[in-house]
């Protein structure tokens, strides 16, 4: 199923540049599903997500974003464990977007979410102001394993300090990774950013948070023998 060109052009990326799969296959009913909420939760590219934005923000409520979100169980899960908080999701994937959509609208939390399928980058920088984030997470971003293809990791030094620069002061950022060569990578790059301080313990990881629900690429590391390593940051 396709979706309509004048609505993929307000709520997707073309042009820009980042790298990772971004179309694919929706089923009619999650094309339903997107056509029906993201006019109404969706951040369209030229918006800017502000204390004027929506009814939502009128509440003055906490902001925390999950970038990468896959499938949705996570955002899920935060509007579930905490409903004072609003949520921000940005997924460049159109299937995942289709099922998160999916997921908030089956346990009636979709109100209290925004979603935007452009690449991170470009939202933090365009579409989120400075100190406006209360938190900020990030489970599994892709490895990009090879040395070559390192550069195209999410976390990069430049990409940290963007981060920083959207949370308010006390604001969190929480990362997992099941690829150990990824942990450290994301660990040192955050630990060399100024303004953040690692709240981890051994080795700068922070033990897993059992209240956490597993997300599929937690998942797949523990099928195939890798624990999750997290790290906590705070502002
Ligand atoms: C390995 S998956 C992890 C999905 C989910 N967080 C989990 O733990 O199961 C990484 C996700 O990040 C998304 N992604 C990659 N680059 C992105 C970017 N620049 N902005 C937003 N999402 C991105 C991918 O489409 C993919 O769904």
């Amino acid at each position: 199923m396709r979706l309509d060109q004048a609505f993929l052009d307000q709520y997707q990326q073309h042009e820009l540049r980042t790298h990772g799969r971004k179309n694919g296959f929706v089923t009619k009913g999650q094309q339903a599903r997107l056509e029906h909420w993201l006019p109404i939760i969706g951040l369209p590219r030229d918006a800017m997500l502000t204390s004027d934005d929506t009814d939502l923000t009128k509440r003055a409520a906490p902001w925390v974003l999950e970038i990468g979100f896959g499938n949705g169980d996570f955002l899920v899960h935060m509007a579930q464990t905490h409903p004072e908080w609003r949520l921000i999701g940005i997924e460049i994937y159109l299937p995942s977007v289709a099922k998160a959509v999916g997921r908030l609208e089956d346990a009636e939390v979709i109100d209290r979410c925004r979603i935007s399928q452009l690449p991170a980058q470009f939202v933090l920088e365009q579409q989120i102001p400075e100190g406006f984030l209360h938190g900020i997470v990030i489970n599994h971003p892709d490895p990009w394993p090879k040395l070559r293809h390192h550069k195209r990791r999410l976390i990069q030094p430049e990409f940290a300090r963007l981060l920083v620069s959207r949370l308010e002061l006390g604001g969190f950022i929480h990362l997992a990774s099941d690829k150990p060569d990824l942990a450290e990578w994301m660990r040192d790059i955050l630990n060399a950013t100024p303004g953040l301080h690692n709240e981890g313990v051994e080795d700068g990881f922070v033990p897993r948070d059992d209240a956490r629900p597993s997300t599929k690429f937690e998942q797949r590391g523990l099928c195939e023998g890798r624990a999750s390593q997290f790290l906590q940051y705070r502002k």
